[in-house]
């Protein structure tokens, strides 16, 4: 019985999907889960499904309305706010992004390249002078996308720190008051800067988004102010957690790895790979705004919709030995970045971040290897980002 399985459930591996799981892969495309107050959702669990629902205007992401699903308590608590973008429906979803796209495209994150290679070797050259052992996370996973995320926006590097806190703080903190208190010092910190550059905007992407609403005779700083908060949470946690399990995953597969570092070239299609395999963003939800029918279904106006990547990224008929993790398979397609209107407006920089801390990583440190038993590296919770806790690692 499908019916009876709870969403979402903990991992007992952090790349694998939840063994509690499995009656879901069984029941693909699409099937009925319960959440934690007991209400009934649906799970979408066919890679082919998930792509025509979310890619269907009918779906919303509008956290407001009161009907949208809520994956756990604390995620309850803080409904009805107001997310900019992720958190919008089309038309004006489209009207915000169309705002950042020149910020992300293909010439701006290739200009980033240097600054984020030159920010890997800075902080692989402190963990080397303070280790070994060290640990991953906190040396290198989480700080490098802070720093990035500084460049991106256009924010002085020294305040790399400051965000990290508070994003930290907004992303795993338990409490509603830490979640909410993350949420309004990292506005009074964009105010100030948006502030400041009000006059005289730099070359970062602040300093893009007030030139653009100064040539359109707008002087909305409020928006601005949200979306820079949009663009560090959505940026920060997400590739820190890639990082390091990504990481943890090579580690666990020496064979993939020493291909890796004999080829170089390899590198793309290796992030491709991790990224399907490890699906770190392995809650994403929806609700129905009109019936839908779909795979002999009938999905009711105010239904919840939940996508576990992790289960769509291993869909048999599209990935052949799903479970295996192999870099000479055409990943591309996967879901790990969403799909459609909302699909991860930072994923080419997300991309460059993962390509070169990996292969600088482990080009500098042959020898790089667990510094305790993997089994016993603390990893996060179902409900949340996944990723790991700490990765204490010898050289
Ligand atoms: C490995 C790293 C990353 C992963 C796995 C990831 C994953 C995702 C996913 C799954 C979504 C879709 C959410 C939905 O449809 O509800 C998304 C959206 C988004 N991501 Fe990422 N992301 C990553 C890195 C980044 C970076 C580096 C940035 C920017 C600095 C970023 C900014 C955004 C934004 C702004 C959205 C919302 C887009 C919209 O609603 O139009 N992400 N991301």
């Amino acid at each position: 019985m499908t019916q009876d399985v709870a969403f979402p459930q903990d991992r007992t591996c952090p790349y694998q999907p939840p063994p509690g799981y499995e009656p879901l892969r069984e029941a693909r495309p699409l099937t009925r889960v319960t959440l934690f107050d007991g209400r009934r959702v649906w799970a979408v669990t066919g890679h082919a499904v998930a792509r025509q629902l979310l890619a269907d205007p009918r779906l919303s992401s509008d956290r407001t309305h009161e009907d949208f699903p809520s994956p756990t308590a604390r995620g309850a608590t803080v409904r009805g706010q107001r997310l900019p973008l992720v958190g919008v429906d089309d038309p004006e979803h489209n009207a915000q992004r169309r705002k950042l796209i020149p910020s992300f495209s293909a010439k701006r994150i290739a200009e980033l390249r240097p600054r984020i290679q030159r920010t890997v070797d800075e902080l692989l050259d402190s963990l080397e002078e303070q280790g070994p052992p060290g640990d991953l996370v906190t040396a290198f996973a989480f700080p490098l996308p802070a720093k990035v995320i500084c460049a991106l926006l256009g924010a002085p590097y020294a305040d790399a720190g400051f965000f990290e806190e508070q994003s930290r703080r907004l992303t795993l903190g338990t409490r509603p008051q830490d979640v909410e208190q993350g949420r309004s010092e990292l506005n009074r910190y964009f105010q100030q800067l948006i502030d400041s550059e009000w006059e005289a905007p730099g070359d970062g992407l602040i300093g893009d988004l007030i030139r653009e609403q100064r040539a359109a005779g707008s002087s909305d700083r409020q928006e601005l102010v949200m979306l820079a908060g949009v663009l560090l949470v959505g940026g920060f946690e997400t590739t820190a957690n890639m990082i390091s399990l990504g990481t943890y995953t090579l580690l666990r597969h020496p064979q993939r790895l020493a291909e890796l570092r004999a080829d170089r070239t390899l590198m793309p299609a290796a992030v491709e790979e991790l990224l399907r395999f490890t699906s770190i963003a392995d809650i994403m939800l929806r609700m129905a705004t009109q019936d839908i029918e779909i795979a002999g279904h009938t999905l009711r106006a105010g239904d919840g919709i939940v996508f576990p990547l992790s289960l769509i990224n291993r869909d048999a008929d599209v990935y052949p030995e799903a479970d295996r993790l192999d870099w000479h398979r055409a990943a591309r397609h996967h879901v790990a970045f969403g799909f459609g209107v909302h699909q991860c407006l930072g994923q080419n920089l997300a991309r460059a971040e993962l390509e070169i801390a990996l292969w600088t990583l482990f080009r500098r440190l042959p020898k790089l290897d667990f510094a305790v038993p993997p089994h016993e590296i603390a990893f996060k919770p179902g409900s949340t980002i996944q990723g790991l806790i700490e990765l204490p690692l010898t050289w």
